[in-house]
């Protein structure tokens, strides 16, 4: 599992500093992502985050805004009503809900809405500091290969990791466009309980990368580095523990070298979507160009995640 002695070193560290970790609940954890603010899969996330004490910041586009990869905009006052009517025409450019302003929309792109979540909304709430994490998303539809570069999730996440805040786009399979009043009143349907399921594994991914900082590696996550989350679909994976993480690359590339996880070369994350199996798919890419980062770079972010429960494709 381990290409050098140094990452197994680190990683006995980690294992035997495991018990001592201080659990980072009360990080700050901004979420966003570009289905809108007021989608079912946004809400479970920030509800999830919440019940798990994190000090969470919702801060999501007005409207659905997909494919709008990192593009910025100058938010607008809604000339329609915000998703699903939770706001009139005529809203703010910056909203939020009057009864929980933790919940925040913008009306402009994701990366827009993840810029004002980190340099607004959280340090508001917390005396100026900026957030500990981005989370953006889990979209729905999966963000693999070359589908990063027009991501609005993607986006959102490059947009915090580049003002060197610690940012990791989720996105999966199964899911469907609806409101997060569904989450009440349809606990049944396949939606909420895609919802549901992401949402707890997110949980987990966050909770490894704060276990790792609680014992004293320093960073959460390499500058301008950020993490691509892909979940499978739920169709027969129907419990968070179902699923297996598996370390892979953006892009084949037959002449790459890469860290050491499984076998001599990564797969991609398409090839682990594909496989028969409850998966998830994990890379490393370069916050700018949203591809793959050097072996160096994926060894540091494995060290990072090592306590998932990590499985090799069969
Ligand atoms: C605003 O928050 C209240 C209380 O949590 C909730 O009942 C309501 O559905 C929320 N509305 C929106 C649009 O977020
Ligand atoms: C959920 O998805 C499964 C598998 O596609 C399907 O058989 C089932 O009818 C769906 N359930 C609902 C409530 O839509």
């Amino acid at each position: 599992m381990f290409r050098s002695s140094s990452q197994a070193f680190i990683a006995l560290v980690l294992l035997a500093s495991r018990f001592l970790a201080v659990h980072n609940a009360q990080a700050q954890v901004v979420i966003s992502n570009n289905d809108g603010w007021a989608t079912a899969q946004i809400r479970a996330q920030f509800d999830a985050l919440t019940e798990k004490g994190y000090d969470a910041f919702l801060s999501a586009p007005a409207l659905k805004q997909s494919g709008k990869g990192s593009y910025t905009t100058t938010p607008e006052v809604l000339t329609e009503p915000c998703q699903f009517d939770t706001c009139p025409v005529g809203s703010p450019p910056f909203g939020y809900n009057a009864s929980d302003s933790r919940l925040n929309y913008v009306n402009a792109y994701p990366a827009n809405a993840a810029n004002y979540g980190v340099n607004v909304i959280s340090p508001r709430f917390t005396n100026g500091h900026p957030p500990d994490l981005l989370v953006s998303g889990p979209d729905i539809g999966p963000n693999v290969g070359f589908l990063t570069q027009y991501s609005g999730t993607v986006g959102a996440a490059s947009a915090a990791s580049l003002q060197n805040i610690p940012a990791a786009a989720f996105s999966g399979v199964s899911g469907a466009q609806v409101s997060y009043t569904t989450l009440t009143s349809d606990p049944y349907a396949n939606s909420t309980i895609a919802a549901r399921i992401y949402s707890d594994l997110t949980v987990h991914f966050v909770g490894t990368l704060f276990e790792a900082i609680d014992i004293g590696l320093p960073i959460i996550l390499p500058r301008a580095v950020i993490v691509n989350v892909n979940y499978g679909s739920i169709i027969g994976c129907g419990r968070p523990g179902d699923y297996k993480w598996v370390f892979a690359r953006n892009r084949k590339d037959d002449s790459a070298v890469d860290a050491l996880m499984c076998d001599d070369y990564l797969p991609t994350e398409l090839e682990v979507l594909r496989s028969q199996g409850c998966y998830v798919s994990v890379s490393a890419l370069d916050a700018e160009t949203k591809t793959d980062v050097d072996a160096g770079t994926q060894a540091l972010v494995m060290m990072k995640l090592h306590f998932l429960p990590w499985s090799c494709l069969e």
